[in-house]
């Protein structure tokens, strides 16, 4: 398993009331937001740094600083523009692409309708966004596109995984970390996640 499960008790609070049916897109939005602040926190934490000389007002120093170019935040639309934002809050002058997939609900197969990205992924990697991996069907459709553009450091980042997403990453893309918020009991016939939190970008939009 290339799979680990965030250790937070703020995320584990946000992800109840993600859950919950009652939540309004409104609420769901602004907690898709701040889950996604912890996950991108999370991921940063070990990014590549090096030293640079500053000023402080009294003395010249070298200071650790974050290596440049920053990794991009590639959200998989729609949901995935969910975790965006708090995802730009944490690192802003990171770039940002964009890849549209949709799944057929039938063969649950994802489709790709928009490939928007940064020209120089082969020098900073991406920092993948999905609230959900189900089949895993579409991140691992998103990874192949990011390593068609070049990209050898990628990271996925999800809200809730199901074991089945999980397997298949790991099996076909053992390369790229996945950083998820919950790891559920299993899927649907349909292929939702149980017990999930529902169809997040139906719930994110206000589409349902
Ligand atoms: C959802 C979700 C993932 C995908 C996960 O998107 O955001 O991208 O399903 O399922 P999988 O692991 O089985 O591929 P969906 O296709 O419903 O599109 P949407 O975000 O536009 O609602
Ligand atoms: N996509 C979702 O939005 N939710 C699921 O449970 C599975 C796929």
């Amino acid at each position: 398993m290339t799979l680990r499960v965030l250790d937070h008790a703020l995320s584990r609070h946000l992800l109840a009331e993600l859950r919950d049916r009652h939540t309004p897109p409104e609420a769901f939005r602004q907690l898709l937001g701040r889950i996604g602040a912890l996950l991108t926190m999370e991921a940063v934490r070990r990014l590549p740094e090096t030293v640079r000389r500053i000023e402080t007002p009294l003395e010249a120093m070298d200071h650790p600083v974050l290596a440049t170019p920053l990794p991009a935040l590639v959200p998989i639309l729609r949901a995935g523009l969910g975790l965006l934002e708090g995802a730009m809050g944490v690192l802003p002058e990171a770039p940002i692409g964009h890849i549209g997939l949709v799944r057929d609900e039938a063969t649950l197969t994802p489709a790709e309708y928009l490939r928007r990205l940064p020209h120089d992924l082969p020098e900073r990697g991406a920092l993948l966004l999905d609230p959900m991996l189900a089949t895993g069907g579409s991140a691992c459709a998103a990874v192949r596109v990011l390593k068609q553009a070049g990209a050898t450091r990628i990271a996925l980042l999800v809200v809730v995984a199901a074991p089945d997403g999980a397997r298949r990453m790991a099996a076909e893309h053992p390369d790229v970390p996945v950083l998820a918020a919950a790891l559920d009991r299993g899927l649907n016939e349909r292929g939702y996640i149980l017990p999930g939190l529902g169809d997040a970008g139906d719930r994110c939009f206000g589409t349902e």
